[in-house]
């Protein structure tokens, strides 16, 4: 087992590694006398094996399937179910499921009592390498998708690889969108170990797959804890986490998030790829290597042409630009990441065009 800590001002340790449930189980202390296990349907069994080995009192909590989980509703019904049994300020909750499941259980534990502990157990790729860490947790609102929130810092997490066996191979590949941006914006070992493997590590089996996830963590955990709150001023912060991001989420609204946000993010990595080149930072050649690696995992890279001025439009009111200014995490290098404000419609036309179906190299 591998374990990262995440340093900020509540310190707490991510583990990675095979068979955990007993490890999670003995996480909960024994000052707490309850449990509530906030899981997803589709891992209801994996719920209730952690359940059935804890010492404390357990209410099982079964959240609607997907982002249906983060909904005022739900998050209502979660906080009359800890009501109902009582629930103190030492009693837990462990999340087990997907990104959505974290985000809504982290919520729930935010807000309970002002705050109750709570284990993340997340059961996608995308939750291990990004969901679960930080502490952003969240539910929708009619008016937009992560409007309600707060941060609060997890008690620990358990990325248990055993949890992937049962994840549709189009989610396990999906989550190495995040993985291969943590590889350019950051550790570049990440690109080696996909260069090496290719499609190969699309493969719960795979040896390199822990590595490439406590790799992805340890970037992750590294940039949060610098700047957790996400207003750091002046320097790079949790910004950089961003990278692919704006023009991925409106790629996702675009398409009514029907699509998987790890291949938008992989289309929006060569996108901003080329607007580095565009801006003179990023040689032709770091732009391929951005095509050939993603393109070697299965991902996409190109998009329709024609949606350009839908999604341009979407890019202008993505909450990640500030003020009127349109902000874009670029790359000067592989692995150093810069912001770029307001570059010119030429150059941004120009990017799009590059990936277009039938404008890509
Ligand atoms: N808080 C953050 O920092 C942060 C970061 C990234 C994403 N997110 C959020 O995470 C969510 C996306 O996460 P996701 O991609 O994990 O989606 P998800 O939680 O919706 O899970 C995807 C689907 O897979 C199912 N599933 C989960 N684990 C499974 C398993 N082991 N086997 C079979 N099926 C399984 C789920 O029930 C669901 O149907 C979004 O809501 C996004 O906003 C939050
Ligand atoms: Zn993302």
């Amino acid at each position: 087992m591998k374990t990262i800590e995440v340093l900020v001002d509540r310190p707490y340790p991510v583990h990675i590694g095979q068979d955990l449930l007993n490890d999670i189980a003995g996480a909960v202390p024994t000052s707490a006398n309850k449990v509530a296990i906030i899981f997803a349907p589709a891992v209801t069994s994996r719920a209730h094996s952690i359940g059935d080995l804890l010492k404390q009192e357990v209410v099982y909590v079964e959240l609607p399937d997907g982002e249906l989980a983060k909904t005022p509703q739900a998050l209502q019904e979660c906080w009359e179910i800890l009501g109902k049994n009582a629930f103190t300020r030492s009693d837990f909750i462990i999340s087990v499921g997907g990104g959505a499941t974290s985000d809504l259980a982290g919520f729930v534990a935010a807000t309970w009592l002002r705050g109750v502990n709570a284990i993340h157990v997340p059961t996608t790729l995308l939750a291990m390498v990004d969901a679960a860490v930080g502490g952003k947790t969240g539910i929708n609102i009619s008016a937009g998708k992560n409007l309600v929130g707060a941060f609060h810092h997890p008690h620990s997490v358990w990325c248990d690889i055993e949890t992937l066996n049962t994840l549709p191979i189009a989610d396990l590949r999906a989550g190495f969108g995040e993985i291969v941006k943590c590889g350019f914006i950051s550790d570049v070992v990440i690109l080696d170990v996909v260069r090496k493997h290719g499609a190969q590590l699309v493969d719960v089996q795979h040896p390199a797959l822990i590595e490439l996830i406590s790799r992805s963590i340890a970037v992750k955990a590294a940039v949060v804890a610098d700047d957790f709150t996400e207003s750091k001023i002046g320097g790079l912060g949790r910004e950089i986490l961003n990278y692919g991001h704006t023009l991925a989420h409106a790629i996702e609204k675009f398409e009514n998030y029907g699509r998987r946000h790890g291949e938008a993010v992989s289309i929006g990595m060569v996108f901003v790829a080329e607007l580095s080149a565009q801006l003179g930072k990023l040689s032709q050649a770091e732009v391929a290597e951005h095509r050939l690696l993603l393109q070697s995992l299965g991902l996409p890279t190109s998009y329709d042409g024609r949606a350009w001025p839908e999604l341009r439009g979407a890019m202008s009111i993505d909450k990640k630009s500030r003020g009127d200014v349109l902000r874009f995490v670029v790359l000067e290098s592989i692995g150093v990441p810069a912001i770029a404000e307001s570059p010119s419609e030429e150059q941004l036309q120009a990017a799009f065009v590059a990936i277009s179906v039938g404008g890509g190299r």
